[in-house]
């Protein structure tokens, strides 16, 4: 695979760079700017070898089937958003751009499509960079329209892929503009952030002996994606810690009781396949934290329960049991891939579990290789200050889950490949 490292010099050059700038944010106000430092380096080092970059990155969803018809300008857009709560115009990172990357650097903005994007390509001088708008904005980029992905590919010279975040997604701007481009016979590459999270991550896919044991943590909210991946994980794991809401599923299956807590109906026969299978290698908790009310409400209870969970209850935390069950077993890891939080971490009553998980891996004090899968757990690694203690912390949730279970392959990696 080519690497921003082996693109010579770039001068006059117009270069499309896919990144990732879906970040948690307000207008302007980003709470998490990790996706944005982390494309620095690529988008510096192209610059420095005189390349005029063009920036191309979604931001949130857009519902299109909740889209009156014809409400498909891209004001309607933002104010249908805007009545949603959601934010998803691209512009107001544009000031955190400038800074991250040094105010001496030009940054433009123009739409994502049409001729003002054109001028503004066109507009752009050696060590500029644009920034154009969420290419969600068009109807065609999850689709991959082939119409989109021309426009878009007959406005540059090179392509660098560094959105690894959206490495999973086959749309218009991390998949069919690089194929075009690889057709004419031009440059297509991968930027150093997606180097660094291939390298870290191939090492949770292809495990050598010196890895072992390897202990998988998954948990979190969203049980049915998670349950697909457990598949893989039992082929490459020695043992597979389930925490968080996916595990009442499998607690269900074992025949215990989960009063009101997350079930995945659909997915308890695959649960019930993969215990079998794992022969006890799948290690669940064993008591929980719960609460009368998911809303931190005066007066609600909150309680540990051994085991079963009374009716009118939910479990919304791993209890002190599990937490000291799951520390023994990644205290024995010599690699560790942790995607999913053990709790609703996101309230401070019920942090303890997930809390813990990140202590389990400071206490291996570098010995074993950790990786933390990106989403929510990566998340709360930061704000728990825990992440200098892991070897590496993904900026893909849904990538780097993806890219263990289809073996190392993701299409927006592959078609650069
Ligand atoms: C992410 O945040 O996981 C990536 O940016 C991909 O976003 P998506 O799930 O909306 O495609």
């Amino acid at each position: 695979m080519l690497t921003v490292k082996d693109l010579g010099a770039l001068n006059g050059k117009k270069v499309y760079v896919r990144v990732d700038f879906n970040v948690p944010h307000k207008g302007d106000v980003i709470s998490d700017d990790n996706r944005i430092k982390a494309a620095i380096p690529t988008i510096a080092d192209l610059l420095k070898k005189g390349a005029r970059v063009i920036l191309m990155s979604h931001l949130g969803k857009v519902d299109w089937k909740k889209l009156k018809k014809g409400e498909k300008t891209q004001e309607e857009i933002d104010a249908q958003m805007k009545k949603n709560c959601l934010h998803i115009a691209v512009e107001p990172l544009k000031k955190h751009l400038g800074a991250a990357l040094g105010h001496e650097v030009k940054v433009s903005f123009s739409k994502e499509r049409g001729e003002e994007l054109k001028a503004a390509v066109e507009a752009l001088k050696d060590g500029d960079v644009l920034l154009a708008q969420n290419t969600r904005y068009q109807p065609g980029e999850e689709k991959n329209d082939p119409e989109l992905a021309k426009e878009w590919a007959s406005l540059v010279d090179v392509f660098v892929m560094d959105a690894f975040g959206s490495a999973h997604r086959a749309h218009a701007s991390t998949y069919g503009v690089p194929e075009l481009l690889k057709a004419e016979g031009k440059p297509v590459a991968i930027g150093y952030l997606v180097e660094k999270e291939v390298e870290n991550l191939s090492r949770c896919v292809e495990v050598k002996d010196t890895d072992r044991p390897y202990v998988a943590i998954l948990g979190g909210l969203k049980v049915t994606d998670k349950i697909q991946v457990i598949d893989t994980l039992l082929k490459k794991c020695d043992y597979i810690i389930i925490g968080g809401a996916m595990s009442y599923t499998f607690r269900k299956v074992l025949g215990a009781d989960i009063g009101d807590s997350f079930l995945d109906e659909s997915a308890l026969e695959y649960a019930k396949k993969c215990l079998d299978e794992a022969k006890g290698r799948i290690i669940l908790p064993v008591d929980s934290v719960i609460t009368d009310s998911f809303e931190p409400v005066e007066g609600r209870k909150i309680m540990v329960a051994d085991g079963d969970i009374p009716a009118g209850f939910q479990g919304v935390d791993i209890g002190p049991k599990s937490a000291a069950l799951f520390k023994d077993v990644i205290a024995k890891a010599k690699m560790v891939f942790w995607n999913g939080p053990m709790g609703v971490f996101e309230q401070e009553e019920f942090q303890a579990g997930t809390k813990a998980v990140c202590e389990a891996i400071r206490d291996l004090n570098g010995k074993a290789f950790t990786v933390c899968g990106g989403g929510d757990s990566a998340s709360a690694v930061k704000q728990f200050g825990y992440k200098a203690d892991f070897s590496h912390v993904s900026t893909g949730g849904g990538a780097s889950l993806e890219m263990i279970q289809n073996d190392g392959h993701l299409p927006g990696i592959d078609i650069i490949r």
